[in-house]
């Protein structure tokens, strides 16, 4: 085994490869400047694969989805995928990608940033000082249960079904994942489920309350409903510190929780697996932004979901704190400085474009090295 990271880079559709490229120059100053040890190979995901070998991702890639210590995503979604048959839409999927490699629990934080008050729609004394965690469900739940599909009834009207599904096990251990988190930050954790409607969410919530008495009687344990917790995200969202939901719920209010840091732009995430038996994790991350077509190849898109995704790996997958709060910092600095893309920037002024927000990101790197 060798001691270099295999770094898997997928930039993928729309922006992705716009953002991811940002994303690579920051991760190849740190193999530059900081002697890290990482080996990029860039993979063949996406419609341009598509095109081009008439499957979404290549045999190559596929194989190496598996054995690569981290994947850096940018984003997928194109209009292409639509007129594809269910199979050639699955195979590459990022639902797939995330079902089978395990990747169980999705790390989004959310900070609010003094430098981006005036970005969000939010009041800033609403925002002041957030700093939570949405830990979503990533594997399971309406995403991936069976029976799904839409068929037609003898009296030819169609009906399309979902299945929202979670055993025990999964729950656990998802739950698990947040109160080790919780240990690590201010040892509180809000389950959101909606109990007082949904048997899953039964289950959801007297999964969690069991684990918390039997093995995490320190951490401070709440419950929320998931609508409730949509309407304190943006009434009080000082009051969260790991929020634990499911696959769906996570979805929704973590989009939701975005606007408290001023834009979906900002927002990265890690997508994380049991550990291996060498102790890593599979890991994936990438910003919850999406392909987002509508500016796509444009150069416009804010590269920062992207450039914090980096950071989680430096953190989660490289186990190097040190060097994840250096960039952390350095985009705190680049924001100091005024940089903003178009979806931060006050009405008036000029934004700056994806390069030059990576640029910006470089230089305070190099000025805080
Ligand atoms: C996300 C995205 C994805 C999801 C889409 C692109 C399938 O919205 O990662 O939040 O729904 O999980
Ligand atoms: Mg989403």
């Amino acid at each position: 085994m060798s001691n270099e990271f295999d770094v898997l880079v997928l930039p993928g559709d729309g922006i992705g490869p716009e953002v991811t490229a940002q994303a690579v120059r920051v991760l190849e100053w740190f193999a530059d400047r900081r002697k890290l040890p990482a080996k990029l190979t860039e993979g063949e995901l996406g419609a341009a694969t598509y095109k081009r070998l008439g499957t979404i991702i290549s045999d190559k890639t596929q194989r190496h989805l598996g054995t690569a210590d981290l994947i850096l995503f940018g984003a997928m979604g194109d209009p292409i995928y639509d007129s594809l048959s269910p199979a050639e839409r699955r195979k590459g999927s990022l639902l797939s990608i995330r079902k089978s490699l395990g990747l169980f629990a999705n790390v989004r934080p959310i900070k609010a940033l003094a430098q981006l008050a005036s970005a969000s729609t939010l009041r800033p004394e609403v925002i002041e000082g957030v700093d939570m965690i949405v830990l979503r469900e990533l594997t399971g739940g309406v995403y991936f249960g069976q029976p799904r599909g839409i068929t037609t009834l003898p009296d030819g009207r169609r009906r399309g079904v979902d299945t929202q599904v979670y055993e025990s096990d999964e729950i656990e251990r998802i739950a698990r994942f947040a109160f080790e988190l919780a240990r690590t930050r201010r040892n509180r954790v809000c389950s959101v489920e909606k109990s007082n409607v949904m048997e899953s969410g039964k289950l959801w919530r007297a999964v969690v309350t069991d684990l918390h008495k039997a093995e995490f009687a320190d951490v401070e344990l709440s419950h929320m409903y998931a609508d409730n917790a949509a309407m304190q995200l943006v009434r009080n969202p000082r009051q969260f510190d790991v929020m634990v939901t499911d696959n769906l719920f996570g979805d929704v209010l973590s989009d939701c929780a975005a606007m408290i840091t001023g834009s979906l732009g900002m927002l990265p995430s890690a997508s994380l697996g049991a550990p291996r038996a060498d102790g890593r994790r599979p890991a994936l991350y990438e910003p919850i932004h999406g392909s987002a077509p509508d500016i796509a190849g444009q150069g416009i898109a804010n590269p920062l979901g992207a450039i914090l995704s980096v950071a989680m790996a430096l953190r989660h997958s490289m186990a190097l704190p040190k060097e994840a709060e250096l960039l952390e910092q350095a985009v705190g600095e680049a924001l100091a400085q005024g940089a903003r893309t178009a979806d931060l920037v006050q009405p008036g002024r000029q934004p700056i474009d994806t390069k030059g927000m990576g640029d910006a990101v470089l230089a305070a790197l190099e000025k805080a090295a």
